[in-house]
């Protein structure tokens, strides 16, 4: 029997199904209440609203789990590449080793960029924000691929799947070069996709760029650790642009311009300028630790506290060991590290902190990395981008073939002025 939720409501009773989950996670269904009722529910930043049904990606806050498609993010870490697990996210099945071959070669396929796109690098200022580069081209590229709307997705999943998740290293990796002003490295055929990306980033005529096999395996678990994240705030927009049946690509590039802000994406971006601005201010970290306390000041210590994470957040802990790994050989990034770690420590310690269950998320061990590697602050969010692209696909094809589906169109609760009579601007 399943179970049925009771609400009284004006003398009367509701009935209202619940729904369970995979993994017994519980959800009340109440799409039928306004109909019956005329009340609707509220619920500021959707904390409690579940959008849909998803068999993709499964969290556990409080335990701390993080799966795609059932296979834990440690033993994808372990075992797995980007591209696969990129393939796992879409198609909801390890490939076999010919899936797997054919879908590489669709990435190197369809790895540049149309000449005419190139053209566009040109026409942004000196300066412009990488991420503001990558959601114009990312939109862009439904001008040059028009073929693939809702109807059309399904047959060429691997093909429109594979553009874009190869195009966004090359628009990234170019938006860099545009930023500095240096000559633009095209695709190479012969490497793998983290290579490729590093080489499109930092080769160069007169210095060249050896590859570190270690960043290379640093930047494949970060690209892994940030494949999707169920609901979130970007993949929630891509999932409500694509409801209205926009195409995948005006889908996505409105998922970006979601990342981009510095209380999602954005905060790798912000961890790594607090960390540099504790360090020039002297290190004192208990006065910053007492800022983010104060509720007269809006400073908040980033890469700090998860909507669903109410224990350590799976990836910060794997990201911390790769950051250790990484920055205790190189020269000169340790003094950041060492704020970081004191920081944490202190954090931890801190009732305020403690009480209300902030923990280190995914952002604050990674932008340390990405500076390591010789990546700028500006280039973070856009390295989440890259990574985050399987899981908006894979959310945009499940939404597209979900019988279920429909315009996501949320009510409100109207609390402006009642009925006014206009008055000529003469008479005002
Ligand atoms: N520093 C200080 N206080 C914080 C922080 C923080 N980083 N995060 C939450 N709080 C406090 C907040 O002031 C509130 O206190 P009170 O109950 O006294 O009003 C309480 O903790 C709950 O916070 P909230 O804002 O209601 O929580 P939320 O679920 O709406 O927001 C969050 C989650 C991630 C936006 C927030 O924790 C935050 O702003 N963190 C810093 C930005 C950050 O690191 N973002 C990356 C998130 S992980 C990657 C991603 O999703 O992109």
């Amino acid at each position: 029997m399943s179970e049925i939720a009771t609400l009284n409501l004006d003398g009367k009773s509701i009935q209202l199904p619940v729904t369970v989950g995979s993994e017994n996670e519980k959800g009340i269904d109440i799409s039928k209440l306004r109909a019956e009722t005329g009340y609707i529910t509220l619920d500021n930043g959707f904390g409690n609203t579940g959008a849909c049904k998803s068999n993709i990606t499964f969290i556990d806050g409080e335990k701390g789990i993080l799966r795609y498609r059932g296979f834990s993010i440690e033993d994808l870490c372990e075992n797995s590449s980007f591209v696969e697990t990129a393939y796992l996210l879409i198609h909801d099945y390890l490939p076999s080793p010919d899936e797997l071959a054919k879908f590489s070669a669709l990435l190197t396929r369809y790895s540049m960029l149309h000449e005419d796109m190139r053209n566009f690098y040109s026409l942004f200022p000196r300066g412009a924000h990488p991420m503001n580069i990558l959601g114009t081209m990312v939109n862009a590229l439904s001008s040059f691929y028009p073929s693939v709307d809702a109807n059309s997705m399904t047959d060429d999943i691997d093909v429109t799947a594979a553009r874009l998740i190869s195009k966004i290293r090359t628009i990234a990796a170019f938006s860099y070069k545009k930023s500095t002003g240096k000559p633009f490295v095209n695709p190479s055929r012969d490497a793998s996709y983290c290579e490729n990306f590093l080489n499109m980033m930092f080769w160069s005529p007169v210095n060249g760029y050896e590859l570190d096999p270690e960043h290379v395996k640093a930047m494949n678990l970060l690209l892994i650790l940030h494949a999707d994240h169920e609901q979130n705030c970007s993949t929630s927009t891509v999932r409500l642009v694509g409801s209205s049946h926009a195409n995948l690509y005006a889908s996505i590039s409105s998922g970006i311009s979601a990342l981009w802000g510095p209380l999602h994406g954005g905060a790798n971006q912000a961890v790594l300028e607090m960390l540099e601005r504790i360090y020039e201010e002297g290190g004192d970290i208990q006065k910053f630790i007492d800022m983010a306390k104060d509720k007269s000041n809006p400073f908040r210590l980033s890469g700090f506290g998860h909507r669903v994470y109410k224990n350590f957040d799976p990836r910060s802990k794997i990201i911390k060991d790769i950051c250790r790994s990484i920055l205790e050989k190189q020269a000169g990034q340790q003094p950041l590290l060492d704020i970081a770690l004191r920081l944490e420590e202190a954090v931890l310690k801190d009732d305020y902190f403690a009480s209300r269950k902030l923990y280190p998320n995914v952002d604050f061990y990674s932008g340390l990395i990405y500076k390591a590697m010789g990546f700028p602050v500006e280039m973070f969010t856009v390295l989440f981008a890259i990574g985050r692209m399987p899981g908006w696909i894979a959310h945009w094809k499940e939404m597209v073939n979900d019988p279920a589906a429909r315009i996501g169109r949320p009510r409100q609760i109207y609390t402006g002025s009642t009925l006014r009579k206009y008055e000529p601007v003469s008479k005002r």
